[in-house]
């Protein structure tokens, strides 16, 4: 797909039909984006409808140009300092929002969510359209985000006026979310990280998506419904396995009389098959995908590759063997956790 070549008329349809008040779906750099025109209250009702997302859960507004950014929200100098850095790229930033800017973005909040992608295709639709594009991912609230245009028609079918198809999500997982509003925090996190965030604007930033793994932490001070503990869940029951840990929990499964798709690193194909191997009566491994160990390109391929497991054969689960803790993998980590929580295996093997 790199030799893919952008049609401008395409871009130019797509941009007709935010101005008419349509939902058009767009690949940007992380994932695909549901687009609607971010100055319109009746675009953004059916936005919200086709997603199927509840009113106080804001969305983010996508900008062309750092100078258009000034519209829609007041950038302090850090804010500003970020956006000359990191933009266009995979970086939300939360900031006061501009009073004309209609709450219904902000899910009623004084904030506002823009980010600046660096995906041509979006590049080319924003800078045509000449205005703000309001765009969740393009999958149903609480579904896998997809990564590409088939996996957005199969989401979304005809409630959506078109898909512009670009080349594949180079990062493949959500924007960085940072709030400079209140204590800076990253409430989400992506593959643009903690420390080089910190390092450019100068300030200490709160991890708050790691609430739930610090004992006793309180909520975030802005509540990103990104965060809700079940989020990017597939259909099956997902099982985030600690490394090591896995040959146990598939021999657990098998007395269960469960099947799994797994997901799994290169470097424990062989333990994983000589468990398979040596207790095949026991263990039903239904199919399996092992990627390498870098983070990069793990997110890369992390949405394509759940949907697969996913869709895949007829498992009764999928299990995950968890990838390392640094800060490189937290926004894997934060999308597998999501995708796990509250399946009701994830709470069976708690103990394991
Ligand atoms: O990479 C991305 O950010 C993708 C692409 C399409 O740009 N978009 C995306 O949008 O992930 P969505 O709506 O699926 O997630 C946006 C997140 C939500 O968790 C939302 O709560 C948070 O951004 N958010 C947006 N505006 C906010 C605000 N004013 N305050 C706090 N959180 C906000
Ligand atoms: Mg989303």
């Amino acid at each position: 797909m790199s030799d893919f070549v952008i049609d401008q008329k395409e871009i130019e349809r797509a941009s007709e039909l935010l101005r008419a008040g349509q939902l058009v779906a767009f690949p940007t750099e992380t994932v695909y984006g549901l687009g609607a025109d971010a100055g319109n209250v009746d675009a953004i009702a059916k936005l919200y409808k086709v997603k199927g997302r509840p009113g106080n859960h804001p969305v983010i507004v996508h900008l062309s140009e750092l100078a258009a950014v000034d519209n829609w929200a007041y950038l302090s100098k850090e804010a500003r300092l970020l956006g000359e850095t990191f933009w266009p790229g995979p970086l939300t930033l939360i900031l006061p929002r501009k009073a004309h800017v209609s709450t219904l973005l902000t899910g009623g909040q004084d904030t506002v969510g823009v980010r600046i992608p660096s995906h041509p295709t979006a590049l080319a639709l924003l800078s045509t359209f000449g205005s703000g594009v309001a765009a969740p991912s393009a999958n149903k609230f609480g579904k896998l985000s997809p990564t590409t245009a088939a996996a957005v028609k199969e989401g979304l079918g005809e409630e959506v006026s078109m898909v512009l198809d670009g080349i594949t999500p180079d990062i493949g997982i959500e924007s960085t979310i940072v709030s400079l509003v209140g204590e800076p925090s990253i409430l989400r996190p992506g593959m643009l990280l903690p420390e080089d965030i910190a390092a450019v604007c100068g300030l200490e930033l709160k991890l708050a998506y790691l609430k739930s793994e610090a004992e006793g932490e309180s909520e975030p001070v802005v509540k990103a419904p990104g965060t809700l503990d079940s989020h990017y869940a597939p259909q099956r029951p997902l099982l985030l396995v600690e490394r090591g840990k896995l040959g146990e929990v598939l021999l657990e499964l098998g007395h269960k009389g469960l099947t799994c798709n797994l997901l799994a690193f290169a470097d424990s194909q062989s333990l994983i098959d000589s468990v398979a191997q040596d207790l095949a009566d026991k263990v039903s491994i239904d199919r399996s995908l092992f990627v390498e160990g870098q983070a990069k390109d793990y997110a890369r391929g992390l949405y394509g590759n759940l949907r697969h497991l996913d869709e895949t054969g007829a498992a009764s689960c999928i299990v995950v063997e968890e990838p390392p803790g640094d800060s490189a993998w937290h926004g894997v980590r934060d999308r597998l956790k999501r995708a796990g929580h509250g399946s009701s295996l994830q709470s069976l093997f708690l103990s394991v």
